[in-house]
């Protein structure tokens, strides 16, 4: 397996007999003319020189291949000389030395001398051969080892990334999921607070005088509204809203939205709606989803000072199975199904990537303090949450944002005709039983019903009323509270029913986690109007 020898031994027939000498033990020679010849033939596949001493002039270009030789070679020369001038000089050994791997071989040639040193540097050209196979071998392991090593770090580095993302979902919705806790309690015993004043001043309207006193009066129920209207997003943002959900049109919704929208955002911004025809209904509190979509239309506003374009755009989006929780592009909270979408897109400023995971937060905002609480969008997205939809927000810096509410939707329209807002009824002499364990809301809400004409029958508990009907009392339409220690509004309907069967009943709740009933209950929001109330109660004592 070893290559061949160059011979270069011009002086007589050398050349020749040391080839027909070596070819008798199976070696191959190569002979050349001079040494630029030998020089053009060096290579890796060479097995060793046989050089004649006299041709060692201007040896430059084969030191210079021989320095240049790879870790494993260092090729085998055979230097024929002469005693003579072996001993003519120690100058000449050390040269001799310098080539490398060099054997001398003294003149006269012996054939067992030739040949023997000729295998010697055949076999030690062939250990070189073995070595360069190991070390090729040895560079080919490692460089495999290092593409396992990047391999398994990308892949490691994928896994690491991946868990950092998973658990700062998880911190994240943990984060907002302890802020909806807190959120939603306060706002609920706000809403009691707000109950208490609601109705004790509308009890106390007919008596306020005229003048500075009715002005502050008034001015006193607008601060309720407005609180109102804040604990209603707190607890829209805490998915605890009291959400009345019913099949809407969306094409209805949004056209009947167009001049309110056109009016809220001013002369610079163009509004285009577009819905296509046969989208199915959205099972959807229809008041609450006009609030959102009005919220994201003034955030629209707001992010386009010179003006722009507002787009509403509603289509039908089908999530299938494997696009939820892992697609980017949808809210990991939706379940495969079918919804209806509802786009609304601005060309405003866009959302700068470190602000965007935030938006979501509650009291999270970049405006002065004047201009924003920071509730929309977390009330939005508990909106469309509680409701079995989902969020999803698209936004560039400078390219503008792009929110898409995902709504749970309904096969059919049922036709409803739109409530119109009724004037106070006076009740007819009806007697109510009033269940609500917070003193001052009792007080409030039983002189607002005294005020429109009904008989009240007090209890501060779902137990003190049922002792009530059972000593005789006699009823024609329950109101309880829900959220009760005890039993709570669901249960006391249903306790109540077992004795009075089909009594008419409403249950008011500030809370959205009223169970479903099965049966014909009415809900109220807390805060309620006078109006509201007086409205449910006619409808229900109408029944
Ligand atoms: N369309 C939008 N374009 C650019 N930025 C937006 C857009 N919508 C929301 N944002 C950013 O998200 C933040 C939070 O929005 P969010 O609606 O929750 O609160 P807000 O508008 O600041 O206050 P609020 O809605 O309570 O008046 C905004 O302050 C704003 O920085
Ligand atoms: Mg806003």
């Amino acid at each position: 397996m070893h290559g061949s020898i160059l011979v270069l031994a011009p002086e007589g027939r050398d050349a020749e007999v040391i080839g027909s000498v070596l070819a008798e033990i199976g070696l191959a020679t190569q002979p050349c003319a001079d040494l630029p010849e030998l020089c053009r033939s060096l290579g890796d596949d060479v097995g060793a020189l046989m050089l004649s001493e006299g041709v060692l002039t201007d040896i430059e270009p084969l030191t210079a291949w021989l320095e240049a030789q790879p870790r494993w070679s260092d090729l085998p020369i055979v230097i024929l000389t002469s005693r003579r001038s072996r001993q003519a000089g120690r100058g000449r050994q050390a040269f001799f030395q310098s080539l490398g791997n060099v054997t001398l071989l003294d003149r006269p040639l012996h054939r067992e001398a030739l040949q023997s040193a000729a295998q010697a540097a055949l076999r030690s050209r062939e250990r070189q051969y073995r070595t360069r196979s190991h070390l090729q071998e040895i560079t080919q392991a490692s460089s495999r080892l290092e593409e396992r090593v990047a391999e398994r770090t990308q892949a490691l580095q994928a896994e690491m990334a991946d868990r950092r993302r998973a658990e700062e979902q998880l911190h994240q919705a943990q984060k907002m999921e302890a802020l909806g806790q807190l959120t939603g309690g306060v706002a609920h015993d706000f809403n009691n607070l707000l109950q208490g004043i609601v109705s004790c001043l509308a009890v106390l309207a007919p008596t306020v005088p005229d003048g500075t006193p009715r002005e502050l009066f008034e001015a006193a129920n607008r601060s309720i509204e407005r609180g109102a209207r804040l604990t209603q997003s707190l607890l829209s943002f805490a998915r605890r809203q009291t959400l009345m959900p019913e099949p809407t049109d969306l094409g209805d919704l949004l056209t009947g939205m167009s001049s309110l929208l056109e009016r809220s955002l001013g002369g610079q911004i163009s509004v285009t709606i577009q819905v296509p025809p046969g989208l199915p209904a959205a099972l959807i509190d229809r008041a609450q989803l006009e609030s959102a979509i009005l919220n994201l239309a003034i955030n629209a506003r707001d992010a386009m000072p010179c003006g722009g374009r507002l787009s509403l755009t509603a289509s039908v989006a089908e999530i299938g199975d494997g696009e939820t929780g892992s697609s980017a592009a949808v809210p990991a909270e939706l379940r495969p199904g079918t919804y209806v979408a509802i786009r609304v897109a601005d060309t405003g400023t866009g959302i700068d990537p470190s602000v965007l995971p935030h938006v979501f937060e509650p009291f999270f905002t970049t405006k002065p303090l004047d201009k924003g609480s920071g509730l929309g969008l977390s009330m939005v997205q508990g909106m469309a949450t509680q409701s079995g939809g989902g969020v999803h927000i698209d936004s560039t810096l400078g390219g503008g944002t792009a929110i898409t509410l995902y709504l749970p939707s309904v096969a059919a329209v049922a036709g409803r005709p739109a409530g119109t807002a009724a004037d106070v009824e006076r009740g007819e002499g009806r007697t109510v039983l009033l269940v609500e364990d917070d003193a001052i809301v009792r007080m409030g809400t039983m002189a607002l019903l005294e005020s429109q004409g009904h008989h009240v029958i007090e209890a501060e508990s779902g137990e003190t009323a049922l002792a009530l009907l059972q000593d005789g009392a006699e009823i024609d339409a329950l109101v309880t509270d829900f959220a009760m220690p005890g039993m709570n509004g669901a249960e006391v309907v249903r306790a109540v029913r077992t004795l009075r069967p089909g009594l008419p009943a409403l249950i008011v709740t500030g809370y959205a986690d009223t169970p479903d009933l099965g049966e014909a209950v009415r809900l109220l929001r807390k805060p309620f109007s006078p109006n509201q109330i007086a409205e449910q109660l006619a409808a229900m004592l109408a029944e």
